[in-house]
């Protein structure tokens, strides 16, 4: 059998065009979603009498058993066939004969990708909503061993004020929280159907787009047919959220390889979850987060690589919109194998309290709190820190930190001083004053957990 729109032709395609302008090779991917949208347009072309119910019967017999051989690995699909559609098409007709052409009726390839495309996303997103809960899971038990455990917060990546380990790792969990919700709420667009809208004008047959959508649990059609076969605004949106998740990921990936170095050994990554060096066998390198990094990069590419696809389009479908494949299977794959390493790594890292309550003793990140206890004492808040400034300068001088100053020594920089300032200064009491909503107090951090776990029942 030649091409299925060999009508037209008087010469075989170019073999180097065949190869160049097949989908093939990547849009297999989609074959399940393929089938899934056939079999609901087949029911209702016999449900609207479009075709008899009997040839929609055999029709659907054919897709399932398709659909049983894809799933066994059976189908070798043909770039003679260029796309899933026409070879799922043609795999039809092979089975079941000429009625299998009856398929095609009312709709048209440009309908048909889209809908793929969208059945597509809708199972991906659900499945990366469940592996985004996942990494905040293992957040929140790891959350829950520290929150008395302290480190040092940074701001310019310079001790700034001790903070809750708790707090420093829950911080992650609101963000990917937003991004779950960014996904549930990008489905209320993928949920919209494409299918009815023909190659771009509708169709001349008595269909039923609400009975597809019904069929394929799409909450709305498209109301325009050129918007339903052209716009990729879906897609576009999954990479955006898609690339923000990267983001987050990344900045967490960023901490883990800094916290894990010999500077810092406030965590040590599991051994399995780390590989060594050829050359130097004392290594231990945190690979695992240095690739979720890296790979943070090409989830961007894919969204600006579409977005050029996209931006100087005329309606309605034109052969570049097959370029939105390969980008979106790469930002899906590139998240689900991220957010599945992310989730162990996290709960098997070990975390090296010692290390980072030596950190914080050796630091300064209490100097707020002397301003702030000035203050209360009712030096105006420019003053204290004038006073403060002065003290950390001599403590640098003469090798201390606050806490070894002497209360003859804090006299000097203010007859304001009492014996209760070691207590203000200790850093339990740094962090358990912190006591505003969201901030990093224990009892905050407990309240916190509370809050994120309800979410995470729902
Ligand atoms: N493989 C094509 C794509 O991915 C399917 C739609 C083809 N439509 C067409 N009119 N050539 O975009």
């Amino acid at each position: 059998m030649s091409k299925l729109w060999g009508g037209r032709f008087t010469k075989e395609t170019n073999k180097l065009v065949e190869e160049f302008t097949a989908s093939i090779s990547f849009d297999q991917k989609l074959a399940k979603d393929d089938i899934a949208g056939s079999l609901a347009h087949v029911q209702m072309l016999g449900e609207c009498g479009i075709i008899p119910v009997e040839d929609a019967e055999k029709i659907k017999d054919g897709l399932l058993a398709i659909q049983k051989m894809v799933h066994a690995n059976e189908v070798e699909f043909l770039v003679e066939d260029e796309d899933i559609h026409m070879n799922i098409e043609k795999l039809l007709i092979e089975k079941i004969g000429p009625v299998g052409g009856k398929l095609h009726t009312g709709r048209s390839r440009n309908d048909q990708v889209a809908t793929d495309m969208h059945l597509y996303l809708r199972t991906k997103t659900t499945e990366l909503i469940k592996l985004i809960d996942d990494v905040q899971e293992a957040l929140v038990e790891q959350a829950k061993e520290h929150v008395q455990t302290l480190i040092p917060g940074y701001t310019h990546l310079q001790r700034a004020q001790p903070v809750s380990f708790a707090h420093h790792l829950m911080a992650y969990f609101w963000m990917f929280e937003r991004d779950k919700e960014r996904l549930i709420e990008s489905l209320k667009r993928v949920n919209w159907l494409p299918l009815g809208s023909g190659a771009l004008a509708g169709t001349t047959f008595p269909i039923n787009r609400e009975r597809v959508a019904e069929l394929l649990g799409f909450e709305t059609v498209y109301p325009n047919s050129m918007d339903a076969v052209s716009d990729r605004d879906f897609i576009l949106e999954f990479l955006s959220i898609g690339s923000i998740i990267m983001t987050h990921i990344s900045r967490f990936s960023e901490e883990l390889v800094i916290w894990s170095s010999q500077e810092f050994q406030f965590v040590e990554l599991d051994d399995s979850f780390c590989t060594g060096s050829s050359i130097m066998p004392q290594k231990k390198n945190p690979d695992v987060p240095e690739l979720l990094r890296g790979k943070t990069g090409r989830t961007y590419g894919n969204l600006i690589g579409l977005l050029t696809v996209l931006k100087g389009l005329p309606l309605a479908y034109n052969k570049d919109l097959q370029e939105d494949k390969e980008g979106m299977f790469d930002t899906v794959e590139t998240l689900e194998g991220s957010l599945k390493l992310l989730a162990p790594m996290i709960e098997t890292m070990t975390v090296k309290k010692d290390v980072m309550r030596k950190a914080i003793n050796n630091d300064f990140s209490n100097a707020t709190d002397i301003a702030d206890y000035l203050v209360t004492k009712g030096l105006p808040f420019r003053e204290a820190h004038e006073v403060i400034g002065k003290i950390v300068l001599y403590s640098i001088q003469s090798n201390k930190f606050l806490l070894d100053l002497s209360f003859e020594e804090y006299q000097e920089f203010s007859p304001l001083f009492e014996e209760d300032i070691y207590e203000v200064l200790a850093p339990e009491h740094v962090v358990a004053v912190r006591n505003s909503f969201g901030g990093t107090a224990p009892e905050q951090v407990e309240k916190q957990i509370q809050l994120a776990e309800g979410k995470l029942k729902r």
